[in-house]
């Protein structure tokens, strides 16, 4: 059973600056709603309702935005606006958030060890904001639970990137399992390789399912690209006992860490509307 979903929140978001200043990157909305709601309902599709946050400095709007305003509630009680509220009154009924601070931003890797305290010692599913991923079906997070049912070991979501976007990117190679064409026992993983040293075009996006020995892994890891600890270097660790499935999700996913992504994914659903 997963059961809790991580979401690392602590990053700067420099490329959205000047909006980034003050209000954390994980509260941009695509049309009327934060990143970081749109992650969590997908995790609460997932069947997954204990969320931990890894925050930062300057990061109290998403500790506020998943709490009563009773300010607010008081003032559009009863009136056509309140209907607004509908889903993230029932997010927050639904669901516990919990908070720890990564006090130094030293990477992705720290910051899901920051999370150990949260986590305690299951397999637990990590999701980043940014990465936007949308299904009419199961949700990527739940996708990806029925693959680690199967397998029983770490799952990273992969899509496959123009090959000149590799250094964007976690990559992954490994073999086809058991007949199917989109899970992938893996066999080499590398963080943000040039196009010329990328094993594969198969890239990780912002999902991950991983199992709990990952906290040891990540305490004996050494900074790697960028100076940062890599949960990518972590996770070659595990695919090297043969414990890291990759599984090419079904259903849309934007990258609204950037700006092209965010226009895009602004668009896709004020489609849908
Ligand atoms: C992180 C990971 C990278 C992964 C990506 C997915 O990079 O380090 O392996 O492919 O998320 O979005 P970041 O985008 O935080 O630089």
């Amino acid at each position: 059973m997963i059961k809790k979903c991580l979401f690392p929140a602590a990053g700067y978001g420099t490329r959205f600056l000047p909006a980034t200043k003050a209000t954390p990157k994980e509260m941009l909305p695509i049309l009327t709603k934060p990143l970081i709601q749109y992650g969590v309902e997908e995790a609460v599709q997932a069947d997954i309702h204990t969320m931990a946050i890894i925050t930062g400095r300057g990061k109290r709007a998403i500790e506020d935005h998943f709490d009563i305003s009773y300010e607010l509630e008081h003032q559009i009680k009863g009136g056509s606006k309140e209907t607004l509220l509908t889903e993230i009154r029932s997010l927050i009924t639904q669901c516990t958030f919990s908070y720890t601070r990564q006090v130094e931003m030293k990477g992705l890797g720290h910051a899901i060890l920051t999370g150990e305290t949260l986590i305690g010692d299951e397999p637990f599913a990590v999701l980043l904001a940014d990465d936007l991923c949308n299904h009419e079906g199961d949700s990527v997070l739940k996708q990806m639970i029925s693959v680690y049912n199967k397998y029983q070991c770490s799952v990273v979501a992969i899509e496959e990137v123009p090959l000149e976007e590799t250094n964007k990117y976690g990559v992954i190679a490994g073999n086809l399992v058991d007949g199917t064409d989109d899970t992938y026992r893996v066999t080499d993983m590398v963080e943000k390789p040039d196009p010329k040293d990328a094993p594969t075009n198969m890239a990780i996006i912002g999902r991950y399912i991983l199992t709990p020995d990952i906290f040891d892994i990540l305490r004996e890891t050494k900074p790697g690209k960028g100076g940062e600890i890599q949960i990518t270097d972590a996770l070659l660790e595990q695919a090297k006992q043969g414990n890291v499935i990759a599984y090419k999700f079904k259903g849309k996913r934007f990258d609204c860490g950037s700006v092209d992504g965010f226009v895009e994914a602004t668009n896709y659903f004020y489609g849908k509307m």
